[in-house]
C-alpha cells in the first residue's frame, strides 16, 4: 500500500493525503493546502534549511546519529586507511573505485591539467602582503573562470571533464600560490616528478632550485586528511556551489563562491579557529575557566558541535590517530595537551552532553597542520583543495538531475502592509 500523510486543516475542515516516498514528503503537495480564495497554498519555514532535503543525491551518506560517514557506499575509515585522496575523487566524480588502468589515466590527465595560465602569475602580485589565503583564493577561482571562457558550456559532458581536470589539478597549484603571497614569492610550479600531495608541499615548502623529498609520513598524513575531507553532503560550501551552479554559472565562479562559503569560522574556518583558541587558553590549567564561559554563553568551543553528527564525527576519529603518526616526526604539537583536557572536561560536562555536542574534524586537525609547518590562516584552504573534489562531484550531479531548477526559495513576508510614498518635505 502508498505510504501517505493525512492532514486535517483546521482552518477549512477538509482533510489530505500526501505521498510519502524515502520518508520525505514532498514541499509542493502542501501548496494545494488552501485557506480559502487568494490563498497561495501552504509553505514550510525552514530557517537554514535544517529539514529539508533540497536535492537528491547518490554521493555521500551521513547518519549523524550513529557517526556514519560513508562515500558511494564505501565506509569512510576503509577510504582513509586504504585509498589515497585521489583515488576518492574519483570515487566521488564517477560513482566508482577507479581500476588501476582508470586510476593511472585520472593522475595523467590531471598532471596534464595542473598548470594555471602564465598570465595569473600577476594577479598575487596585486594582494597585500598579509592578504588572507582563503581571500586570495576567491579571486583565483574568480580570475580562472576569464581564461577558460569554454567554462560555461555546462550541458557539454566532454567540457564539463575538462573543467573538473582542471579546477582539481589546479586547486594546489593556486593554493600554494596563495600562501606565498604571505612570504613575498611569486607562484611555484610543481615538480614533474612528484604526486598531487608532494607536489603540493613542494610548492609549499620546497626551496627554488634544490630538490624537494617530502617526508613519507608527512605526505601520507596530509593525503588521509584530504581523504576525509573530501566531501560532506549538503554543507553550506557545496550548497553554494550547487546553488550558483544552478544558474547556470561556469563552475570557477561557482568554485569562488564555495570557498567563500567555506572561509566562515562557523564551516571551513573553524579549523583556524581552533587554533586562535588553544593559543588564547595557553595552559592546561586555564581550561576549566574557559569551559565556564562557554556555558556562560559567552563563547564558543570552536571544533565541537554538528548540525548534523550527533555523536562523535567519525573523521575526528581518524584524524587522532594521524596526530600520534604526524607528531613522531614533527614532535608533539604543544597545544595537543591543552586540546585533549578540553575534550576530556567536555565529554563529561552536562552542557555539552545535553546539547549532543563532540569534536568535530576540525577540532584535531589545525594542530597537525601547525606541527607540520603551516600557517593557521591556510587551514581553510586545506580543507578547500580536497573539498574541490566534493563541490565538483555535487555540481555535476546537479547537472545531471532533470529535477534541478534554479534555486529560488521563498520567504515568509513580515514587513508592512501597503502604503502611500511620503514626499520627503512631509517626512
Ligand atoms: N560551543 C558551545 N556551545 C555550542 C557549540 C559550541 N561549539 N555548538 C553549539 N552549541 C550550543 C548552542 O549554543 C545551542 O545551545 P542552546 O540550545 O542553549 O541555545 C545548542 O548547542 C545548539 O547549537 P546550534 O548553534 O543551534 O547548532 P547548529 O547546528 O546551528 O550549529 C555548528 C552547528 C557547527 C555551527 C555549531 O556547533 C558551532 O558553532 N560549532 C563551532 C564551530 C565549528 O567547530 N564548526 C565546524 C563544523 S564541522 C566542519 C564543517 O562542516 O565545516
Amino acid at each position: 500500500m502508498a505510504e501517505t500523510l493525512h492532514i486535517k486543516d483546521t482552518r477549512t475542515g477538509r482533510t489530505y493525503d500526501l505521498p510519502v516516498r524515502n520518508g520525505v514528503v514532498r514541499a509542493a503537495d502542501l501548496r494545494k493546502i488552501r485557506a480559502g480564495d487568494g490563498d497561495a497554498g501552504l509553505l514550510t519555514y525552514d530557517p537554514a534549511l535544517g529539514n529539508t532535503a533540497a536535492v537528491r543525491s547518490r554521493i555521500t551518506f551521513i547518519d549523524g546519529d550513529r557517526g556514519v560517514l560513508r562515500h558511494r557506499g564505501y565506509p569512510i575509515e576503509q577510504l582513509a586507511e586504504q585509498s589515497s585522496f585521489l583515488e576518492t575523487a574519483f570515487l566521488l566524480l564517477h560513482g566508482e573505485l577507479p581500476t588501476a588502468s582508470e586510476l593511472e589515466a585520472w593522475t595523467r590527465d590531471l598532471h596534464a591539467h595542473r598548470l594555471p595560465p602564465e598570465r595569473l602569475d600577476r594577479l598575487f602580485d596585486g594582494f597585500s602582503p598579509d592578504a588572507h589565503p582563503m581571500g586570495v583564493m576567491i579571486s583565483a577561482w574568480g580570475a580562472l573562470s576569464t581564461y577558460y571562457p569554454d567554462a560555461r558550456n555546462i550541458f557539454d559532458e566532454a567540457s564539463r571533464r575538462q573543467q573538473i581536470l582542471r579546477i582539481l589539478a589546479q586547486a594546489p597549484v593556486l593554493a600554494a600560490a596563495a600562501s606565498r603571497v604571505r612570504r613575498g614569492l611569486g607562484p611555484a610550479r610543481p615538480p614533474d616528478d612528484l604526486g598531487f600531495v608532494g607536489g603540493f608541499l613542494a610548492m609549499l615548502f620546497g626551496d627554488e632550485g634544490s630538490p624537494y623529498r617530502p617526508d613519507p609520513v608527512l605526505e601520507r598524513a596530509l593525503d588521509v586528511l584530504f581523504v576525509l575531507h573530501a566531501d560532506h553532503e549538503q554543507n553550506c560550501s557545496a550548497f553554494a556551489m550547487r546553488a550558483v551552479g544552478s544558474s547556470h554559472a561556469d563552475p570557477f565562479s561557482a568554485c569562488a563562491a564555495a570557498t567563500a562559503a567555506l572561509f566562515g569560522p562557523l564551516h571551513g574556518g573553524a579549523n583556524e579557529a581552533v587554533l586562535k583558541m588553544l593559543t588564547e587558553i595557553g595552559d592546561v590549567g586555564h581550561v576549566p575557566a574557559f569551559i565556564e564561559r562557554v556555558k556562560g554563553g559567552d563563547t564558543r568551543l570552536m571544533g565541537f558541535g554538528h548540525r548534523v553528527y550527533k555523536s562523535y564525527d567519525p573523521r575526528a576519529a581518524i584524524i587522532k590517530r594521524t596526530a600520534d603518526a604526524v607528531f613522531g616526526v614533527t614532535g608533539k604539537n604543544p597545544l595537543l595537551e591543552i586540546a585533549m583536557e578540553l575534550e576530556r572536561i567536555a565529554l563529561q560536562d552536562d552542557y555539552f552532553i545535553s546539547r549532543r555536542l563532540y569534536p568535530n574534524v576540525d577540532f584535531y586537525s589545525g594542530l597537525i597542520y601547525q606541527a607540520m609547518g603551516f600557517t593557521s590562516e591556510m587551514f581553510p584552504v586545506l580543507f578547500g583543495v580536497a573539498r574541490t573534489s566534493g563541490w565538483l562531484a555535487q555540481w555535476d550531479e546537479m547537472l545531471r538531475d532533470p529535477d534541478t531548477r534554479i534555486v529560488r526559495p521563498r520567504q515568509v513576508y513580515e514587513g508592512p502592509a501597503a502604503r502611500d510614498y511620503v514626499p520627503l518635505d512631509r517626512r
